[in-house]
């Protein structure tokens, strides 16, 4: 690391320290207790999600909150594809559903142009602000990408312009990773121009 990152990291102990010890504190987590979500926690989960960025400003992520839990139980069975044991879904008391709502130039034209899937990259960063505002108030989060879209836009009850992309559960977690999945490290996956 040059001296100049050291100098920054010096002065800018305190913020980078918080946001990274809340990247850290992130796991998917699999066992959820039952005890209730507080609604302003979950809205301000929702307020981190508005704010993300997104190309041309487009927004093109809806989302569902879901708490009912019969619908949680039909999201858990017939939202999910075979395959994977995924049956804690149902225990966790939020399922937040994640959808791109079509829109003819960010999802027919642009791409075309540039090859770029800029709508589900943006749903990709409003639904990673959901899960570390979550982590940063202790609550456990999963992505879940093992999916059935059509089913779940049903249960729903979207309507066919907005197609679910992704879940992510939502809850106070009732388990700790006993050992954090593992990552490549820095030098296989990025590479400096200077
Ligand atoms: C887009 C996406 C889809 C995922 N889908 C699933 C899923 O369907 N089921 C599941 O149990 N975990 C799913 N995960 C969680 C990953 O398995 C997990 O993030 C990865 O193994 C790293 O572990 P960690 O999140 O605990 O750090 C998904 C994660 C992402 C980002």
């Amino acid at each position: 690391m040059g001296e100049a990152f050291h100098r920054t990291r010096i002065h800018n102990e305190t913020v980078m320290n918080s946001f990274l010890d809340i990247v850290n504190k992130r796991f998917s987590c699999r066992a959820y207790k039952s005890d209730h979500v507080p609604r302003e926690m979950i809205e301000k989960i929702i307020e981190a999600t508005r704010l993300a960025p997104s190309a041309c400003n487009k927004q093109p992520w809806r989302l569902a909150v879901v708490t009912d839990p019969a619908m949680r139980g039909e999201l858990a069975s017939d939202g999910i594809l075979p395959g994977i044991g995924m049956d804690w879904i149902k225990d966790a008391p939020v399922i937040l559903v994640l959808g791109i709502r079509k829109s003819f130039v960010t999802h027919q034209v642009v791409p075309t142009i540039s090859g770029v899937d800029y709508p589900l990259l943006d749903l990709g960063i409003a639904g990673e602000h959901a899960v570390l505002q979550a982590a940063e108030l202790g609550l456990g989060t999963c992505w879940i990408g093992w999916i059935r879209q059509e089913p779940i836009r049903k249960i729903v009850d979207w309507p066919k312009d907005i197609i679910p992309q992704a879940m992510i559960t939502l809850g106070w977690p009732a388990e700790q990773p006993v050992q954090k999945t593992t990552r490549l490290p820095a030098s296989e996956t990025v590479k400096w121009c200077e």
